[in-house]
């Protein structure tokens, strides 16, 4: 788990990452009635995906009539028409798009923290690369973590033979480590249609939110390609991290608008209709606010669909001020306490 940067009294002016400036932006509304995870009743902390079709709720679509053999058609067939027909009749400025949003499995940085408890973590561990036999900076996933991406890749296997689910079309991930290794696992291997391989571009804002846990610093742009030949990277991605700081957090303002600028540049450049992100819990949430959904945690290795209408707007997004790092207060010693109450390590020993 990610837990929020503390804000102190101190601001100081650091480079934020920056934000361009578009003459249309896009405004996202979630389609309702569709996947359990966006009814209220929905319990996320006890809901499974891989045991309930992902959520896909068992309905009628009021485009079931034109629905080809739809006698023989699953849910997802179906739901797919559904989606083809809200497209082709959408107006000029609307489009509809499945977004897949699946989080990284267990990665050393999450086994650490459960390790040495919340307070420890925050204040002492997560500013270090390792602790000398575990290395968490740019963490890379466990062999739990390993298996949660394999069982996802399992599920996936099954919806496509089975469920006859309409698989990703493009493919998007964060840079950091966890996400990269994820999802590969994920797909590889699945009986994707020719048109549609399994080629993720490498995203900068699709990256967790920056705190000065070592975890959320990046490698560089050559280390990603040594270790993923087969992946893009997207243009102007920056050789070495330049966005994690020494002690600073990105503020979660900051956040949230670059989470709005990469959804608008992959709407903007990408004309499919399914698309996948591999992501991060507090990465996934902020999307999330984006997009209009209601809060929903994922555990690791866990994902999430939402179909979500876009609208072009003209004009630039809304202004929101770009607001400074704030630093991040650490203890010399881990403290001993393991109540997580202790989050803004007051209980420095
Ligand atoms: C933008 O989306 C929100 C919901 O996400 C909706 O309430 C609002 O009406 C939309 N605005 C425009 C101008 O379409
Ligand atoms: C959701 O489930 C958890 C775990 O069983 C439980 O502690 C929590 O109270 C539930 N939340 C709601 C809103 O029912
Ligand atoms: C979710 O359901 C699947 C399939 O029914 C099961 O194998 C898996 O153990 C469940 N996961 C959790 C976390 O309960
Ligand atoms: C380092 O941390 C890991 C947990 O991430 C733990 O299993 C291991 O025992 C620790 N090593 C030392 C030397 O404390």
């Amino acid at each position: 788990m990610r837990l929020q940067p503390i804000i102190l009294g101190l601001l100081v002016a650091t480079t934020p990452i920056t934000a361009y400036t578009p003459k249309s932006h896009l405004n996202y509304t979630v389609i309702p009635g569709i996947f359990q995870q966006d009814d209220p009743a929905t319990n996320a902390s006890t809901f499974n995906f891989t045991a309930s079709n992902f959520g896909l709720i068992d309905r009628a679509y009021p485009s079931d009539s034109t629905c080809p053999n739809r006698k023989q058609s699953t849910q997802w067939q179906r739901l797919a028409h559904y989606i083809s027909t809200l497209n082709s009749k959408a107006k000029k400025t609307d489009r509809y798009v499945l977004f897949f949003l699946g989080r990284h499995g267990e990665g050393y940085h999450n086994a650490a923290e459960s390790y040495f408890g919340t307070p420890a973590w925050n204040c002492y561990w997560s500013e270090r690369d390792g602790n000398g036999t575990v290395t968490w900076a740019d963490a890379h996933i466990t062999p739990k973590g390993i298996d949660q991406a394999l069982s996802v890749n399992a599920f996936w296997k099954h919806l496509i033979k089975d469920e006859k689910i309409t698989p990703p079309q493009t493919y998007y991930t964060s840079p950091l480590f966890r996400c990269l290794s994820t999802a590969k696992l994920t797909f590889q291997g699945l009986d994707l249609p020719m048109k549609y391989p399994f080629v993720p571009t490498v995203k900068e804002h699709f990256r967790e939110g920056i705190s000065a846990h070592t975890c959320d610093r990046r490698s560089t742009k050559s280390a990603i390609r040594t270790n993923f030949p087969s992946y893009r990277i997207e243009r102007g991605f920056a050789e070495k991290d330049p966005y994690w700081m020494e002690l600073y957090a990105e503020p979660r303002e900051n956040q949230d608008a670059r989470s709005k600028e990469v959804l608008d540049d992959v709407l903007g450049s990408d004309t499919s209709t399914y698309i996948s992100v591999t992501s991060h819990s507090g990465e996934i949430a902020s999307l999330l606010r984006v997009l209009g959904h209601r809060v929903f945690s994922l555990a690791t290795g866990a994902a999430i669909p939402v179909l979500v209408k876009t609208t072009t707007l003209k004009g630039d997004v809304p202004a929101t001020p770009t607001l400074p790092y704030t630093p991040q207060k650490t203890c010399a010693a881990p403290p001993t306490i393991r109540d997580s109450s202790c989050n803004d390590c007051s209980c420095c020993t």
